[in-house]
């Protein structure tokens, strides 16, 4: 059996205050979600609270980002391992806000795939289609494409220690959720294209959905058989919304 993970993408959001707020009430209600794994990827620089907040909680913490690099002089970057300093277990790769609006190509992010799964981390690959894409029928290929880079890359035993976020593009922050019908069958799809590698990782590796997933939808999206938890934006930033998400996968 996959546990369900439930992980809050805050993206550019919070402040040293609202973060506090945020964390006490997911630590307040921590208690009721029985079946999911829980994890929040914060803004690099509030890692270091988030640690301090959630150190010994059920909570795991990670980052939204990483540098290919493991250090030297780029201005700006953070490395793997100064992720792991602040105890991160896991971060994001290839969101596709990094794919459209900073040119993370696919060769890029099967590198920080890599290079996060090297140095400890665990992965999570965010895929998924554009709707112009959706709409030529394209929607397999694109995830095929993205997904491949990474196999190519690292091989599909490490891709299998990752955890993969199907997040169509169209949904992402826009209120427009996939239909569970319509993500159950992209998810489907990945998993059959794991399968084709290793029918192993096919069966253990964990696919979220994102993209305006909430308190009303997540039920519905965690019943169906290849949607194994949630890579949460919006919904995330409220611990009252969240923690219904987290519940929902029970
Ligand atoms: P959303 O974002 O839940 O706000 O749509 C999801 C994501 O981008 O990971």
């Amino acid at each position: 059996m996959r546990k369900p993970i439930i992980a809050g993408n805050w993206k550019m959001n919070g402040s040293r205050d609202s973060i506090k707020t945020l964390l006490d009430g997911i630590k307040a209600g921590m208690g009721d979600v029985k079946a999911a794994e829980v994890a929040v990827c914060a803004p690099y620089i509030y890692l270091p609270d988030v640690a301090d907040q959630l150190k010994g909680t059920a909570v795991a913490w990670g980052g939204q980002n990483l540098s290919t690099e493991e250090k030297g002089a780029f201005t700006g970057e953070i490395s793997a391992s100064m992720l792991l300093d602040f105890s991160c277990k896991y971060v994001i790769v290839g969101h596709s806000e990094r794919r459209t609006l900073y040119g993370e190509d696919d060769a890029l992010v099967a590198k920080k795939f890599a290079v996060a799964h090297k140095a400890g981390l665990t992965p999570i690959l965010c895929i998924g289609e554009t709707l112009e894409e959706r709409e030529k029928g394209i929607t397999e290929e694109v995830c095929a494409r993205q997904l491949k880079a990474v196999i190519d890359e690292v091989g599909i035993k490490t891709l299998g220690e990752g955890v993969i976020a199907y997040e169509p593009v169209w949904a992402i922050g826009t209120g427009k959720t996939a239909s569970p019908e319509q993500a159950q069958d992209v998810h489907a799809f990945i998993r059959g294209m794991l399968a084709e590698h290793d029918q192993g990782v096919a069966d253990g590796l964990r696919i979220q959905y994102g993209g305006s997933m909430n308190a009303g939808n997540a039920k519905e999206l965690l019943a169906m058989a290849d949607i194994d938890g949630g890579l949460i934006g919006g919904a995330s930033l409220k611990a009252e919304d969240f923690l219904a998400i987290c519940t929902a996968a029970d």
